[in-house]
């Protein structure tokens, strides 16, 4: 009998649930054109167009009700009756409000979400042909239930230890304790990604709420981040209050981005919001790396000179493929990163890097040679900001300025990191010794714009054939003028061609 429950289980899980979610996102991609109300700074006349729903939002922060008005692309809604993106939490006092609809035109306008209030459940609006493969499902998991159900009856002992994984949403699919192998992320990600963007929606769901949080390892501005276990693995959990939806949001949203998935780029597992009764928590769920940020490795350890140019030429390679523009169906818009500095980098096992936090990051839209700005309030960090960042003299509508301040900030870590190559000097942040330890905007400005310092190259690293490349490289990174900064995928090709074995021994 056991046997038998599971057999059903798993064929549920891997025949029928996945190319059901597949075969469901492929279908809705062929409906195009709504056009909601928008109030982020992006959307021409207040307008975006969606082949999704409207979404409207009301967060409570301290006392202030805040109201998002966009598009959510269709692909994002899973399932499509009751998409967990345009779902509020349970709780009766809430602090996040979300609703999202179809029916027409700038719907979105005319919803009104207050708080605190019940939350509203979406409309059994036209959707009800969509329902149809879900009630197949539905009837499929009934059917276990009635069976294990018949079963327990007959066995009233074996009740207790089964029932709980069969109804608690927490362990009900592919319960690990009785499967033969059971799939790790890499599994997963291996079977629904030829896109190259992530899981299916429900797949993230169901892993977030399977995710038991181990410690606290990390507090940012925008959030906690905590080590997690997943069926035994390591996840990254990066928290969020329910305010700091918007960049919750957008860094899911720009995790997603097809194509996006690479080597030097912080794997992305999944997005959930969780509601502890009283509070609602957005999560971003990633890989994690024991060695912490870039920042917290330097902190620590030294590097020999083979170590860091295999650390710099992996960040390199990681923001020469945000930056790249791939075109054809199966492309990626460019992306520029606009936070990149050595805590949102982190270290993997082998010592190369991944580049993560995309919470600011935007992409380039092609089409209308226009960027997607988000519509958090959220700046880059001061420390890191390149001149024409900081005297705002930057066209802010053009996308290849983004490209050329993110290669600035690339040239101050690649510094840092050279910093501690053997013989190490002590780890400094840079402009440790022009601007105090919390530096205001006008700190920055008059350092960097006015008396136009830039980090300080010790003449020693002439001498190694390690440091004089990288400090060539970094001089090149930080012009003023940022059309004659070189490019990451120059950077990259540069590093590639550091001869490591001539590097010798320090
Ligand atoms: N995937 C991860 N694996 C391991 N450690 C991580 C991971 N993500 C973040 N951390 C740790 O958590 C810390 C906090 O990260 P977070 O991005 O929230 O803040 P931050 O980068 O320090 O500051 P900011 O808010 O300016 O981005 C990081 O500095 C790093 O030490
Ligand atoms: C914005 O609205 C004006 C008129 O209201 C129209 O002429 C213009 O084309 C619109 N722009 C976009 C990008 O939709
Ligand atoms: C609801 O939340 C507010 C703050 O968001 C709090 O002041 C109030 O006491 C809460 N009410 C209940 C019934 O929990
Ligand atoms: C829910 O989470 C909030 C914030 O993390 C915490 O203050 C609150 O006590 C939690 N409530 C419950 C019922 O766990
Ligand atoms: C950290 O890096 C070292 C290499 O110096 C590696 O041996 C170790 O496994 C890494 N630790 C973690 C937790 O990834
Ligand atoms: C580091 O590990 C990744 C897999 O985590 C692998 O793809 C990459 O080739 C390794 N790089 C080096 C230099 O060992
Ligand atoms: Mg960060």
């Amino acid at each position: 009998m056991l046997l038998v429950k599971n057999v059903v289980m798993e064929d549920y899980y891997w025949s029928k649930y996945l190319p059901l979610l597949l075969g469901l996102v492929w279908r809705l991609d062929l409906a195009q054109g709504l056009k909601c109300f928008c109030n982020f700074e992006s959307c021409p006349n207040s307008t975006c167009e969606t082949d999704g729903y409207c979404y409207a939002s009301t967060t409570l922060d301290k006392g202030l009700l805040k109201h998002t008005y966009h598009c959510i692309e269709r692909k994002l809604l899973f399932p499509i009756e009751h998409p967990f993106r345009c779902a509020s939490s349970k709780a009766k006092n809430d602090s996040l409000v979300i609703q999202c609809c179809d029916s027409y035109d700038m719907c979105n306008r005319d919803l009104r979400l207050e708080i605190p209030r019940k939350p509203p459940e979406p409309g059994p609006s036209a959707m009800a042909w969509h329902v149809l493969p879900w009630l197949l499902g539905l009837t499929v998991l009934g059917a276990c239930a009635a069976l294990s159900l018949w079963w327990a009856r007959r066995a009233p002992k074996a009740l207790k230890r089964e029932s709980r994984s069969l109804f608690a949403p927490e362990d009900s699919f592919c319960d690990t304790r009785h499967s033969l192998k059971t799939p790790t992320i890499q599994d997963m990600m291996d079977v629904s990604t030829g896109s190259g963007s992530g899981l299916p929606l429900l797949v993230q769901r169901s892993i977030a709420r399977q995710i038991q949080l181990a410690d606290i390892i990390g507090k940012g501005r925008f959030g906690e981040v905590w080590r997690g276990r997943w069926r035994g693995e390591n996840v990254a959990v990066k928290i969020f209050s329910s305010r700091e939806e918007c960049s919750w949001f957008r860094e899911a949203e720009i995790y997603q981005t097809v194509m996006l998935r690479h080597e030097n780029i912080l794997g992305f597992i999944a997005a959930d919001n969780k509601d502890n009764g009283t509070w609602t928590q957005l999560w971003l769920i990633t890989d994690y790396h024991g060695n912490g940020s870039l920042f917290d490795f330097l902190n620590a350890r030294t590097v020999d000179a083979r170590t860091l140019i295999k650390m710099a030429l992996s960040i390199a390679t990681g923001l020469a493929h945000l930056h790249m523009d791939i075109v054809g169906t199966k492309g990626k818009p460019a992306i520029a990163h606009r936070d990149l500095k050595s805590k949102n980098i982190l270290v993997k096992s082998n010592l190369t890097c991944v580049i993560g936090d995309l919470g600011l990051a935007v992409r380039h839209n092609v089409a209308g040679d226009s960027v997607d700005v988000p519509s958090t309030n959220r700046v880059g960090t001061k420390r890191y900001m390149a001149p024409e960042v900081l005297d705002e003299s930057m066209d802010a509508r053009q996308f290849d300025p983004y490209k050329r301040s993110d290669v600035y900030s690339l040239g101050l870590v690649l510094w840092e990191a050279a910093r501690r190559c053997e013989p190490p000097d002590d780890y400094q942040p840079p402009y440790h010794d022009c601007v105090p330890p919390d530096p205001s905007l006008d700190d920055m400005r008059r350092a960097v714009c006015q008396e136009r310092r830039r980090p300080a190259l010790p003449a020693r690293w002439q001498a190694q054939p390690a440091l004089a490349a990288l400090a060539k490289l970094m001089k090149e990174c930080w012009y003023e003028n940022p059309a004659a900064r070189l490019t990451a995928l120059r950077i990259k090709k540069t590093l590639a061609n550091v001869p490591l074995d001539e590097l010798g021994r320090t």
